[in-house]
């Protein structure tokens, strides 16, 4: 079972004036709940998790766009460094898929897969598909199943976030940075309707921004 850091159902988070929070966003969030630095501290031990497990092999890197895309460009640098200041390195290349399941702050039934290279290229290869965060798995699932068809010789799921949900289908992740509440979480390129991603911390989106970016 992936170890995680988990923030419980009670964490009180900190206060926004504690941190650097853009202004257009001030009223719309709470608590900062995982600040940029813990992302960070929390994705170097992921990294080095990740490569004692699939080092030594070629690794497709597969980042979930658009929601992944932070986590994928930092743990990547995390990556790097090691490859740069260890005996053993592995060559590592990027792919990049889209896929949207999610209408304000509801998942809905279907998952589309929209964009990215054929993913018939990773036929043979150990992939390691990185993502922001895993509610209900169906969008893991599916991508999963999609994936399998192409026979890739490994397929790893590391996931930044796993939200504790009675939605949940059950899946986890090989890798999970940390276990969070059942609460809408947007910052580090999380979104709510696009709104978002350029906040650093992962916050709480209160009621009132729910209703303001609404589409
Ligand atoms: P799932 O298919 O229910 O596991 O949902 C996974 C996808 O929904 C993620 O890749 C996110 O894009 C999105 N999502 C789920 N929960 C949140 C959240 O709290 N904030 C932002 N996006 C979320
Ligand atoms: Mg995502």
């Amino acid at each position: 079972m992936a170890s995680y850091l988990q923030i419980a159902d009670d964490e009180k988070g900190h206060d926004l004036d504690l941190f650097c929070v853009p202004r257009h966003y001030e009223s719309d969030l709470d608590k900062v709940i995982i600040p940029h630095g813990l992302i960070m501290d929390r994705t170097e031990r992921l990294a080095r998790d990740i490569i004692q497990d699939m080092g030594g092999h070629h690794i497709v890197a597969l980042c979930v766009l658009k929601g992944g895309y932070k986590f994928f460009a930092d743990l990547l640098d995390y990556i790097k460094v090691l490859n740069h200041n260890s005996d053993k390195s592995v060559p590592l290349t990027v792919d990049f898929i889209r896929v949207k399941s999610y209408c304000n702050d509801k998942s809905t039934n279907s998952v589309r897969v929209i964009g990215g290279d054929e993913l018939s290229t990773l036929s043979g290869k150990n992939v390691l598909i990185v993502e922001d965060i895993v509610e209900t798995g169906r969008t893991m699932q599916t991508l999963l199943s999609l994936l399998s068809e192409c026979n890739p010789k490994m397929v790893k799921v590391v996931s930044l976030l796993v939200k504790r949900t009675p939605r949940s289908s059950g899946y986890r992740p090989d890798y999970i940075g940390f276990e969070v509440p059942d609460a809408f979480l947007v910052g580090y390129a999380l979104d709510y309707n696009e709104y978002f991603r350029d906040l650093s911390h992962i916050c709480i989106l209160n009621d009132q921004a729910k209703e303001k970016y609404k589409v």
